[in-house]
């Protein structure tokens, strides 16, 4: 008999996490002034058009448009016109220009200038349409060399910021192992005009860790088992001087990680939690500990309660999406060098069924004691979540809490692809999370903490069941609730991502696939507290 010929179990290692993000360079002047603006050495020049105002049929040419009018010799506004751009935020149009026929002798009013104008939509110029001009210059300049703008070139930072993170969220391209690799993002752009370089830096800080988020929730789960996702967290926190500890197998029992171990236990690729630990060598005066934690389900199969239909389990792979974004937050942390101290808890496991697996009715224990009736294994997320937190509270001395996760299907049914669910019991937090929504674009809602569902959750035999046994609707309060059990009171923050973490079409600044949704915002938080 011959051997059975064997499939790898596992792939090869894929590309390395941290991808380097396309350059960008700022230059000071005008398009009128500028000195390198040769056809030769830059591909195209990109200015901003803004939309007409109300009432009006007019668009608004922005001062680069007028330059390069001025430069080229040639009225844009009325090409713009004449092609029907309307410069919604977001749009581009494409002007490729003439060169004279080789012999006739003309001399065109461009000579020697870049050949390729676009005209990109600023809308309004609010932040959001910055945001979406800098994703649409991202698409239309796949390919090219050096591009460049003055479309970032407002009175103030913000617009930098905002038109940079966009172009760079924008010129993603997934983590894949297609043979045919992805188009490439143009090789440089040059922000011209009064762009401040901290602004370009913040934008790349926040990029790259959502590039990072994005490619940890794209990679399939045949390769991210939770040890293998544990030992990219580790490797990377060392090299940013965060300090790491894993505890695995035997430690994961021994320290009382119950939640963590019922959910991973009927998987082959065995369950780990990661503690994450970022201390500020100058700590702020009102120096704080915060505790995040994200939900890190490598996959999500429902368990023994299996998931239905079946398609739903296609886009579980980023079920992980909250521990990615808690990870890139601590390192953010790290990296902007904030004042108050950051751990992140990662509860890592595959929600699998196997011999082993949990079974609906089991009772177990969760870290610090409550003990929990697992009503149905798909509610997986809250008992990974109920042990970190429950660490967090009552072993870290955390000050506040902060969890991010893709808890529930209901968060998503309510408010789709483009809002996380914010819920808290802190009129503070809620205030600088929306805040930091209306900073990053990662838009937040708020929904209430109902607290005479929690009835819901009581169960004959244990603390609290993990759903309730009669549905009643409001599947994101309950769950949230549940975490709720878990805080000892501390100041808490719980996002529901499950909606925003997943697109199934691009959208300006949001790729189409897993949108690593949720590291900016609590970044953003975290460098504001
Ligand atoms: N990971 C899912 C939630 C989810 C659903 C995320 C859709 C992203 C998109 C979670 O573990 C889950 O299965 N939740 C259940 C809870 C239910 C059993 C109470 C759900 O929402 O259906
Ligand atoms: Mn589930
Ligand atoms: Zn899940």
């Amino acid at each position: 008999m011959t051997p059975r010929a064997k499939f790898p179990a596992t792939q090869p290692e894929p590309v390395a996490v941290g991808r380097e993000l396309p350059a960008i360079s700022v230059s000071p002047g005008t398009i009128e002034s500028c000195d390198f603006l040769d056809a030769e050495s830059v591909d195209a020049i990109a200015v901003g058009v803004g939309a007409p105002i109300a009432g009006d049929d007019e668009l608004q040419p922005r001062a680069g448009t007028v330059h390069a009018s001025a430069r080229y010799r040639i009225d844009l506004a009325e090409l713009a016109h004449r092609s029907h751009f309307k410069a919604a935020p977001g749009t581009t149009h494409v002007i490729d220009l003439p060169v004279t026929h080789r012999g006739s002798g003309a001399v065109l009013p461009w000579q020697g200038l870049p050949l390729r104008i676009i005209l990109m939509g600023v809308g309004q110029g609010t932040d959001d349409d910055l945001r979406k001009a800098g994703a649409a210059l991202a698409k239309v300049s796949k390919g090219l060399g050096k591009v460049v703008t003055t479309v970032a070139a407002r009175s103030d930072d913000r617009g930098t910021r905002h038109f940079v993170e966009g172009y760079l969220l924008g010129a993603y391209s997934s983590w894949s192992r297609k043979a045919k690799a992805a188009p490439v993002p143009a090789q440089e752009l040059v922000l011209l005009g009064p762009n401040s370089q901290d602004a370009v830096d913040t934008a790349r800080r926040h990029a790259w860790l959502t590039w990072i988020a994005r490619d940890l929730a794209t990679i399939p789960s045949n390769i991210k088992t939770p040890a293998w996702l544990a030992s990219q967290f580790v490797a990377i926190a060392k090299t940013y001087g965060v300090e790491a500890k894993t505890w695995s197998g035997k430690h994961l029992q021994d320290q009382g990680f119950g939640g963590v171990e019922a959910v991973g236990q009927g998987s082959v690729n065995p369950p780990v939690m990661v503690q994450l630990s970022y201390v500020p060598e100058k700590k702020a005066k009102d120096h704080k500990h915060v505790v995040l934690v994200g939900k890190g389900i490598s996959f999500d199969t429902g368990g023994i309660s299996i998931k239905r239909p079946r398609e739903t389990m296609i886009t579980m792979k980023t079920d992980m999406t909250g521990a990615a974004d808690a990870f890139a937050a601590v390192i953010g942390a790290a990296t902007s060098k904030i004042g108050h101290s950051v751990t992140a808890m990662l509860p890592l496991a595959e929600n699998h069924f196997g011999a082993n697996s949990t079974r609906p009715s089991d009772v177990i224990t969760i870290f610090g004691g409550k003990t929990v009736e697992i009503a149905n294994t798909d509610a997986e997320g809250r008992v990974v979540m109920a042990d970190a937190l429950a660490y967090g509270s009552l072993e870290l001395g955390a000050d506040l809490l902060i969890d991010v996760a893709t808890l529930t299907g209901a968060a998503a049914m309510s408010l789709g692809h483009s809002h996380a669910a914010l819920f808290t019991n802190n009129e503070d937090l809620s205030k600088r999370f929306l805040e930091a929504a209306e900073e990053t674009g990662e838009a937040l809602w708020r929904m209430p903490l109902v607290h005479e569902y929690s009835e819901a959750l009581e169960s004959q035999v244990a603390d609290l069941r993990n759903i309730p046994e009669h549905a009643a609707g409001a599947g994101a309060v309950v769950a949230a609730l549940f975490l709720e059990q878990f805080t000892n009171g501390l100041p808490w923050v719980h996002l529901d991502i499950a909606g925003p973490s997943h697109r199934n079409s691009k959208h300006h600044e949001a790729n189409k696939g897993p949108t690593g949704f949720g590291a900016r915002v609590v970044l953003e938080v975290l460098e504001k507290l």
